[in-house]
Order: structure tokens, then sequence, then C-alpha cells
């Protein structure tokens, strides 16, 4: 019932700032350094305008969209994100049962606490993304592994050669792999919903919670204590490396991170299916520019190929934004995991109502009853 006092997005960002420790929101909340990154990516969605159309039969609207030989209900999917179960009870498996309930899909992290398996399983995704180490004999047992479990969509995300400089983790005390800090008792003792409601229930159900997958690719230990100064032995990763992943991989592959044209153009020459641009939430560089903004430069260096965005989407008009400015997908990170946090499997499903409403609404205020016409009749200005 408390559920219809929330009326969008931020309405459940709010409800987690106060479920959840300091340690866990400002890990799922925050960016690096100044948040140059993560502020940029709103302004620039901010910074763009509709030029509607108005007076045309807009009864009959639909938002589906068709990614890589699929049919989706939603223009919009769930963003990777790691240790969402700590976040939110089971998180991984909400994640991707409300996405695939919804028609359409959540990418699974590789940072993520549930073995692989089980969210394939109960949560019926086949989209994965990886975190590959840069060491050959580590990548083939991860593929077989994936392919076994069912997952056709391989995400390898390629802008974290090292762990970014997330000063608020450390003031915070949130550490990874997880381990239970002085701030975190004095927390958890003042946030009894989450202490009870989701982290003794997960230890309960999984254990201590711990890098379930990651483990499996490249061998603990992961991070040192300090987040901040720690490095995952990544930085030797490389387009080599995706061309031999192309070579040994059967279904769809996608690089995550792309922001240069340059890199997408390499992206489609090692026969990837799709980029996805992203600055990762503003989490990993700071001061890059958003993925919206470096959209249209992409675009016309890979006309072709299919460009997933995210960053900072909000709204349905940011999705339409997206879409109407060359993406062909979006993918929405925190807010949903806020949903998942609050209100579980429930508060997820009303989050991506909310947004699939707003989506269809503007398309109705924008004149459009398909993707394809909002992109074809519909410019932006900024
Ligand atoms: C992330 N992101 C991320 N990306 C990735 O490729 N692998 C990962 O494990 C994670 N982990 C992760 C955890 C959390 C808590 C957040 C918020 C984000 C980045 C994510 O996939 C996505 O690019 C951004 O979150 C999108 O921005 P918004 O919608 O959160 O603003």
């Amino acid at each position: 019932w408390h559920l219809r006092r929330v009326l969008s997005l931020r309405d459940f960002e709010t409800r987690a700032r106060r479920k959840l420790p300091l340690s866990i929101f400002g890990y799922v909340s925050g960016g690096v350094e100044r948040d140059a990154s993560l502020t940029a990516n709103r302004r620039d969605l901010d910074a763009l305008a509709f030029v509607p159309r108005v007076l045309r039969d807009v009864s009959g609207r639909d938002q589906g969209l068709s990614l890589l030989g699929q049919d989706y209900r939603l223009p919009f999917a769930i963003a990777p994100m790691g240790f969402s179960a700590l976040a939110a009870y089971d998180g991984d498996v909400v994640l991707a049962r409300g996405a695939a309930q919804a028609g359409s899909f959540a990418i699974c992290s590789a940072a993520s606490l549930t073995p692989l398996e089980r969210v394939a399983q109960e949560g019926g995704s086949g989209w994965f993304q990886c975190y590959i180490p840069g060491d050959r004999a580590r990548i083939a047992p991860l593929l077989d592994r994936l392919l076994a479990a069912g997952y056709r969509n391989l995400v390898v995300t390629g802008d974290v050669p090292v762990a970014a400089n997330r000063e608020n983790n450390a003031r915070n005390g949130f550490d990874a792999p997880f381990r239970v800090t002085p701030q975190l008792v004095w927390q958890g003792l003042t946030h009894p919903r989450w202490t009870l409601g989701t982290l003794a229930r997960e230890i309960r159900a999984r254990g201590m919670p711990h890098f379930e997958n990651m483990e499996a690719v490249q061998g603990p230990p992961l991070f040192s204590r300090d987040l901040v100064r720690s490095t995952i032995a990544r930085d030797r990763l490389s387009w080599a490396d995706i061309d031999y992943i192309r070579a040994n991989w059967p279904g769809k592959l996608l690089v995550k991170g792309v922001l240069h044209p340059d890199d997408a153009i390499r992206a489609r020459d090692a026969g990837c299916d799709a980029v996805i641009l992203s600055n990762h939430g503003g989490r990993q560089l700071d001061g890059t520019i958003s993925a919206i903004r470096a959209l249209p430069a992409v675009r016309a260096a890979v006309p072709d190929l299919p460009l997933i965005v995210d960053g900072g989407i909000r709204r349905g008009t940011d999705v339409l934004k997206a879409l109407a400015l060359g993406a062909d997908f979006t993918l929405v990170g925190r807010p949903f995991l806020y949903a998942a946090a609050t209100d579980g499997l429930a508060g997820l499903r009303h989050a991506i109502a909310l947004l699939a409403e707003e989506v269809d609404r503007d398309m109705a205020l924008l004149g459009v009853t398909s993707i394809a016409q909002l992109r074809a009749e519909c410019p932006l200005a900024d």
C-alpha cells in the first residue's frame, strides 16, 4: 500500500537513504573524487530539449524495441551492479526476475554475490557482465561456465583497468571483499531494518557475502583491504583479448564503457554486436564526457552498430532523449537497486511500471506512437 505514495524513481532514492546504512547507500549512490562525471550525466540530459508534435493521433502507442534479435516490451533495462545483494535481499535474482517479468532484462554483474547459475535459473536473465583479467587461461573456463549456465549475451566492461578512487567508500567504512568494519557495526545497529531484513537474511541464505562469481574467474584476493589504493589486476586487458573472446564466445558480445568514436569502431571491427556507451555512472574516471554527450559522434562513426546508453537516466523523458538522439536502448542503474532494496520485488515492479508509464505518457505528449517515429519526426534541440 505504501508504494502508492511512491510517485517517481526519486522517491525510491529517498526511501533507500533512510533504510540503508551510510556505507551501503554511499557505495550505491556515490561517484568519484569531485563527482564531475556523475554531475555531467544529469546536466547533459537536462540540457537537451524536445520539439514535440501536436494534433496527431497517438492512440495505440508501443514503446517496445528489438535489440540483438530479441523483442523487448520496454526501451530500458537494468544495468549491471555489483554487490546488489548487499543493498537488497537476494538482489541479483530480484533484479533479473523483475526485469524479465516486465519484458526487459537485467544484466548480472561480475561483482554479484549470487552464483551466476542461480541468477540465470531463477531470474531468467540471459545477460552477464564480466570483469575479465588480462589472462587468457582464466577467460576460457569463464566462457564455458557462462554458456553452460544459459547466458547468451556477454558484456565485457572496459573502463575498469584499475579500481576507482571511491573516497566515500573509505570514509564510510565500506570495503570489498565485504567485511564488518567498526563503522558498519554502528550503522547496522542504527539501521535494524537493513541489518535484519537484508544482511542477516542474506547470511542465513548464502553465508557471508563474497564475490561468488569473480573469485571463480580471477582467484582471490581481488581487492586489497583498502579499496582506494587497490587495483584488480585487469590493467593488461586489451582489444586483443576482445578478439580472443570473440573467437571463443558463440553468443552476443558487447563492450561496456565506450565513449570515444574510435573505440566504437574498434569494437565493431572486432565483431562486437553492440557497445554500451557509459561513464560507469560517474564511478570510474572523474571528469569524463557523459554517454549522452558522446552519443552523436559515436553514432556518426558507427551508423549501423547498436548503441546502448546509460548514466543518469531517471525519467521517461531521459529514456526518450537518448533514443531520439540515436541510442538503440537504454540502461538504468541506481534507481532500480534502490527500489529492490526498500521494497523487494514489489518495489522493483513498481519502479519499472513508473518509468514505463512515464515513457508512454511522454510519447503521447511528443506526438509519436513508436520509437522509430520519435527518431524520425521529433528532433531534439540543445
Ligand atoms: C555499477 N556499475 C557497474 N558496471 C559494471 O559494468 N559492472 C559492475 O559491477 C558495476 N557495478 C555497479 C555498482 C553500483 C552500485 C552502481 C551504481 C553502478 C555501473 C552501472 O552498470 C551503470 O553503468 C551505471 O550505474 C548507470 O548509471 P545510473 O543509471 O546508475 O546513473
